[in-house]
């Protein structure tokens, strides 16, 4: 199915209607253009990331494996006593959107949206009409749309000037605004997996100095850029009246692709595998996931 069905406008929520090339709002008749079949309902600035083909084609096998490894098993147990079928899932900031695509092939009745220009690669998709560029500020979408709420890594991204880890001084507000437009558009009793790097861990292995270089940037476990398992919280929880929040364990998460295409990365990686799959993802280490040792911290979000 294509999004164009289930789009409403980014800023009063009624209908749209729309021909070959624009979407216009029945009610405040904001009109918002479709560039080559991808309907942009952009409200607010994009996200202008520096474009970056290695970085990007890594990110199109990490999309597919965490789909195929992690979030389809998940969405299926949690789907297990469910009665409609297929769950709608919505994968906010998907960027390249391979995540997307790895969900439908497994049954799912998935879309993706995004603001920056990881876009580009949505005409590589086997299903390109999934997708729209909209604000996760501003979701084109009704309450109560989605079974499944997906966000990989986009909450630190918001609130910080032109894709760098300098917040700006509404950055609070701008994330408060994003999780209840994340809340709002998921079903009662729907999921939320977010996830991102845990701001209390001082060493950040997912946002490095240059895409060649293999350190992981350090930080103070105070910085506004990153979220803490506090963070999330205090907006899910405090504000939004979600119901719980579970750290869910790592295994299944990475494909570690990039550290794969060299024998130095190869050998590198093992520690940090046993680490993420064994002693970060084992039950009766649950507690330590809530910790700065844990790196990275995938919550699951029930509505
Ligand atoms: C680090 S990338 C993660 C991409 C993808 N989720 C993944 O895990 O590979 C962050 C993504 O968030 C998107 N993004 C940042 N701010 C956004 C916003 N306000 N609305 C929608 N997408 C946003 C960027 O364009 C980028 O694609």
């Amino acid at each position: 199915m294509s999004i164009l069905e289930n789009l409403v406008c980014p800023v009063c929520h009624a209908p749209l209607e729309h021909t070959q090339t624009t979407l216009t709002c029945v009610k405040c008749r904001q009109t918002y253009s479709i560039n080559r079949t991808f309907p942009d309902l952009l409200v607010g600035a994009r996200f202008e990331d520096d474009f970056c083909e290695c970085l990007w084609c890594n990110e199109e096998n990490t999309g597919r494996f965490l789909s195929e490894n992690y979030l389809a098993p998940l969405f299926t147990r949690l789907q297990e006593n469910a009665r409609h079928r297929p769950a709608k899932v919505l994968s906010i900031g998907c960027g390249v959107g391979t995540d997307v695509e790895a969900l439908c092939e497994r049954g799912f009745d998935a879309y993706g949206i995004d603001s920056g220009n990881r876009s580009r690669y949505w005409e590589r998709r086997k299903q390109p009409e999934r997708y729209a560029v909209a604000n996760a500020k501003y979701l084109p979408f009704e309450n109560e749309s989605f079974d499944f709420i997906v966000m990989g890594c986009v909450l630190p991204h918001i609130g910080v000037g032109n894709d760098t880890y300098v917040t700006q001084p509404d950055y609070v507000e701008q994330r408060a605004r994003t999780v209840s437009e994340m809340v709002r558009v998921t079903k009662k009793d729907g999921y939320l997996i977010v996830s991102s790097p845990n701001k209390r861990c001082p060493l950040d292995f997912f946002h490095r100095r240059s895409v060649s270089s293999h350190m992981p940037r350090l930080h103070w476990p105070w910085e506004s850029f990153l979220l803490s398992l506090n963070d999330y919280r205090h907006f899910f929880l405090k504000e939004n009246g979600c119901r719980r929040i579970d750290v869910m364990p790592l295994r299944g998460y990475w494909g570690f692709f990039s550290s794969s295409k060299y024998l130095l990365g190869k050998i590198l990686q093992l520690p940090v595998r046993f680490y993420f799959e064994n002693i970060l993802s084992w039950r009766a280490f649950g507690f330590i996931r809530k910790t700065a040792v844990n790196p990275w911290l995938i919550l699951l979000i029930k509505k």
